[in-house]
């Protein structure tokens, strides 16, 4: 392991392309003050250049070489969820480049519970700027072969470190105002970030994410995917011949292909993008994915699932 660790370090200093496994995702990594680096980052993934990239750090110690004006609302979260799946956006420090940050004046910065992500920011020293490791828009790799089909030749090293635990991107709180926002739900869930902070946290907009239409295309397969309320009158309309997945969590008669997942939101968060991936290569004509529970414990599933439907709702 150190000889793999060691040679990715090296290929980060040289301005090279590693990814590696997170507790959550794979991430495509950079070395987050070369610019250069950076800008093959953007390339290998498609990426418009304007979008913000994460930050990875081995601890909070470093944080100052990245933020400034850290709250002490932000120290609660690192205190009680670092090293792990939560993401704070604070106020840049004047050196972070802009392409990191997209322009703007601030920057996210998380600091991943993975042993391979730690030993490697550990003996970088520096930050690792690490989008998930998919193409732009694309479902985010759970496994190191996910990552080599997502960027096939675009990265100069795979950190192989088996299954992602969560399954699922980062929960991102802003901490850079007045108000704590809840830029993207994850497996840190908003009931246990309120119950550190003692205050709510407020949802990135008033606008209903569950307007169709009103939601950006992510996590997505290229299959055309739906989520469907009511399986057994969307299966009635279906015919015989129609190429259609149905992914479903309990017991469901029907001659379609069908894939079960958990009933328990951890374990499904741990394998949908993996079962996505490989349905995507059945040459399908939709994937239709059976709606989840209201309960906020299913908040980061729902909001991957309406972005891979792009908000298509039966
Ligand atoms: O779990 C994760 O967060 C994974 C692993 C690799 O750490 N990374 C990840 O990165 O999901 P990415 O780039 O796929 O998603 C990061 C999100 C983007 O939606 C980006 O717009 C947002 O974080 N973001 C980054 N910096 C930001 C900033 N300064 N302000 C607002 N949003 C920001
Ligand atoms: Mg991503």
């Amino acid at each position: 392991m150190k000889k793999i660790i060691n040679e990715a370090v090296q290929i980060l200093r040289q301005g090279g392309l590693v990814a590696f496994p997170t507790e959550t995702v794979y991430g495509l990594g950079a070395d987050a003050r070369n610019p250069e680096a950076l800008i093959k980052l953007f390339k290998a993934k498609g990426r418009p250049i304007d979008h913000p990239v994460i930050v990875h750090i081995a601890d909070s110690s470093q944080l100052e070489e990245w933020a400034v004006e850290i709250s002490d609302t932000a120290r609660l979260l690192i205190n009680r969820f670092w090293p792990g799946p939560l993401t704070l956006i604070l106020k840049k420090a004047p050196d972070v480049l802009d392409i990191v940050t997209g322009g703007q004046l601030t920057i996210g910065l998380r600091s991943p519970n993975h042993p391979l992500a730690i030993e490697l920011l550990k003996n970088f020293g520096g930050g690792i700027a690490a989008p998930s490791a998919n193409r732009f828009g694309r479902i985010s790799p759970t496994t190191a072969e996910a990552v080599i089909e997502e960027l096939n030749g675009a990265v100069d090293r795979v950190i192989e470190g088996g299954p992602c635990e969560v399954g699922v991107e980062s929960t991102i709180v802003d901490v850079s105002g007045e108000e704590c926002l809840l830029l993207r739900p994850g497996m840190i869930t908003v009931a246990e970030i309120e119950a550190v902070l003692q205050k709510p946290l407020m949802p990135k907009n008033q606008k209903s994410p569950r307007v169709s239409g009103a939601l950006e295309t992510h996590y997505a397969p290229l299959t055309e995917t739906v989520l469907v309320e009511n399986m057994e009158s969307y299966v009635a309309g279906l015919l015989k011949e129609d190429l259609v997945a149905l992914v479903t969590r309990g017991d469901f008669q029907t001659t379609q292909l069908q894939i079960k997942l958990s009933n328990e939101p951890k374990q499904y968060a741990h394998d949908l993008y993996q079962v996505l991936r490989e349905l995507d290569k059945k040459k399908l004509k939709r994937i239709a994915i059976e709606m989840v529970p209201l309960d906020p414990s299913w908040d980061a599933v729902r909001d991957r699932l309406l972005k891979a439907a792009s908000g298509r709702i039966f």
